[in-house]
């Protein structure tokens, strides 16, 4: 079995972020989503991976490299314009050839693994087999109906009126007869070719099409406040570790990861939490669930449950909380307590205590 992973898109819900990084390279417990992704890819024992990039192609490639990293081989395709999932199946035909594969989309965290919907497709060898989810708000979804015996009734991509409360994860499992349906299909309402009309296409046809339960933890890192919700759970399963400096004048509590050349000093660090390599914490009190990347500066701040990309600056903040601070950003205060001093970028969200 091969995987297709998606790493494309335009990121405009992950907005100002996606202007500056291809939203998949957000780190989650400091490490890139679609690094977790290629992990979970290498628990189903799969070594050749294609992985779909845009215009952030680039970025991406420097991450990710040749796979080997991660006892994979990466094949890059570029897809000139986010034409939609099924687009990219179509893209591929050259890396799939006539195996099966699993298609993956590069956005998606289920660390509780798939290798057992893989085992199941492996088995039976349905034409698709999709997974599901039980969700509060189905509405931004792909959403399946399944008959009393589970099967495949119907697949919807994002119905204003769901029928079910089972969202389409972004794990697909295929065998070539997709490429069929993904020849067949006409492009949605909003200009994309959807998988999930591939699939119903291939339904509607008499094809095997099944559904599994996935009961673990998923997100879609699409929107901020996912971001941070995924960033705190996996916090929460952290092991803490000392490569750094920490001063005498300095405490950890709980799971507290300190890297390599990192120093704290004068700080309370509240676990879990990781402060990244070469950053630097002075008299401040991080987390508890906080990430903070490489080469940050924080100092005489206070902030939890936030994740602070690569050298950004915290400086003089005394009640930051579920925070996302993007790359080299700088976050302090004017010192003359005149109100609030902002310089903010497009689409940036701010909010300051009333
Ligand atoms: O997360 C699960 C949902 O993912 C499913 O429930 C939906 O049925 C499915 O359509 C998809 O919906 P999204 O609107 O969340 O998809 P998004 O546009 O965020 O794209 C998912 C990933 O695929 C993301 O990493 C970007 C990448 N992508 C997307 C498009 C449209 C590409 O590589 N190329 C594309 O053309």
């Amino acid at each position: 079995m091969r995987a297709l992973v998606l790493a494309g898109g335009s990121g405009t819900r992950l907005r100002p972020f996606s202007y500056s990084m291809p939203k998949q390279l957000i780190p989650i417990a400091n490490t890139p989503v679609l690094v977790h992704v290629l992990r979970s890819i290498r628990e189903l024992g799969v070594s050749e991976a294609g992985v779909v990039v845009g215009n952030r192609g680039p970025e991406i490639e420097a991450v990710l490299g040749d796979g080997s990293r991660f006892d994979l081989r990466i094949t890059y395709i570029p897809q000139d314009a986010p034409l939609g999932l099924a687009h990219t199946v179509s893209i591929a035909r050259d890396f799939l050839g006539d195996d099966d594969f699993v298609m993956y989309l590069g956005d998606n965290m289920l660390p509780d693994g798939v290798a057992d919907i893989a085992g199941e497709f492996t088995m039976h060898r349905p034409d698709a087999q999709v997974v599901v989810h039980q969700v509060a708000d189905p509405r931004s979804f792909g959403v399946a109906e399944l008959g009393p015996d589970g099967e495949v009734l119907r697949l919807v991509e994002k119905p204003a009126e769901p029928r079910s409360d089972l969202a389409l994860l972004g794990v697909y499992f295929f065998t070539p007869a997709i490429h069929r349906a993904v020849a067949a299909i006409k492009p949605s309402a909003r200009g994309e070719l959807e998988i999930t009309d591939a699939v119903q296409w291939l339904l509607t046809s008499g094809a095997d099409v099944r559904a599994s339960r996935y009961d673990g933890y998923w997100k879609d890192t699409g929107r901020a406040e996912d971001v941070l919700e995924c960033n705190s759970h996996f916090l929460g399963g952290l092991r803490g570790r000392v490569d750094g400096d920490v001063d005498p004048g300095s405490i950890l509590l709980g799971q507290v990861v300190v890297e390599a050349g990192a120093r704290v000093l004068r700080s309370r660090i509240e676990g879990p939490t990781i402060i990244g390599a070469g950053t630097v914490v002075e008299d401040s009190q991080v987390g508890p669930y906080t990430s903070i990347g490489r080469d940050c500066l924080v100092s005489g701040s206070r902030l939890e449950r936030s994740i602070v990309l690569n050298q950004a600056t915290v400086t003089g903040v005394h009640s930051l909380r579920d925070s996302l601070i993007g790359r080299g950003a700088s976050v302090g205060t004017t010192g003359s307590g005149a109100g609030h001093c902002l310089v903010v970028g497009d689409h940036t969200r701010v909010e300051v205590a009333a």
